[in-house]
């Protein structure tokens, strides 16, 4: 669609970019039915630069989150209202460590180029002015809240689940790429610091596959993205 894309991980004028624009879209994986921590608190920080302005939300999700979608614009008190399109998009599990859902050659192939595809359809629903509101109904807000209840707690008991072993050769790379900067490197080893919000992203990176969060089973196969770099 033309439009500028930012992870909101990036050392930016966010205000500013806000500012200028009349539509914002947000892009998300689901966590329980919930947006992951770190995307609650970059929109709580924000919140009065997105008044007035038209979202559109997308959301990833491994099978299902009933109202995954709606559950970012409920985070900003008014804004339901001025969303004009929120969507799902199936995409690989990246909890790759959680034998009940296994990572198979089929997901890890197939659905980055199914959602791609819907993508396409998407945006050009949206440039043509389609308004469509994934999850807005009272049986996706019923599925969302009791995929809530389990992850909240979850969440809580997640912030300083990280886990190594002795297979780790204290390169650093989980330190580096933890969004949260929840991991630090001391004396070659990693120390965590209560602020985990389970992205995986380390378990998925570690060349070594030492590292765990909340579920302490070692990965088999990990997650790398669309692009590999996750
Ligand atoms: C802590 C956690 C909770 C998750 N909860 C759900 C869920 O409730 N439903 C679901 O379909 N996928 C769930 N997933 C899977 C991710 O949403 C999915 O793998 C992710 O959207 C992958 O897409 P990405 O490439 O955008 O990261 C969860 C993943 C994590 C790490």
């Amino acid at each position: 669609m033309n439009i500028n894309a930012y992870s909101i991980e990036q050392n930016l004028e966010f205000e500013t970019l806000f500012k200028n624009e009349d539509t914002i879209a947000f892009c998300y994986p689901i966590y329980g039915s919930c947006v992951p921590r770190i995307m609650r608190e970059f929109a709580l920080k924000y919140k009065s630069c997105l008044n007035g302005k038209k979202l559109i939300i997308f959301c990833t999700q491994m099978l299902f989150s009933g109202d995954g979608a709606r559950a970012f614009a409920r985070l900003l008190p008014g804004c339901e209202e001025r969303v004009i399109y929120a969507e799902h998009f199936l995409m690989p599990n990246n909890i790759c460590n959680f034998s009940l859902f296994p990572m198979t050659e089929r997901e890890k192939n197939k659905k980055p180029i199914k959602a791609l595809k819907k993508l396409d359809r998407v945006c050009l629903d949206i440039q043509r002015g389609t308004v469509k509101k994934r999850g807005w109904n009272l049986f996706s807000t019923l599925l969302g809240k009791t995929q809530n209840i389990a992850y909240v707690k979850m969440e809580e008991q997640g912030r300083s689940s990280f886990r190594t072993d002795e297979s780790c050769i204290g390169c650093g790379l989980c330190a580096q790429k933890c969004p949260t900067h929840n991991l630090e490197m001391i004396d070659g080893k990693v120390v965590q610091k209560g602020n985990c919000t389970l992205c995986y992203r380390c378990v998925n990176l570690c060349p070594k596959q030492s590292c765990t969060v909340y579920f302490h089973k070692k990965p088999k196969k990990q997650y790398k993205g669309l692009d590999g770099k996750l």
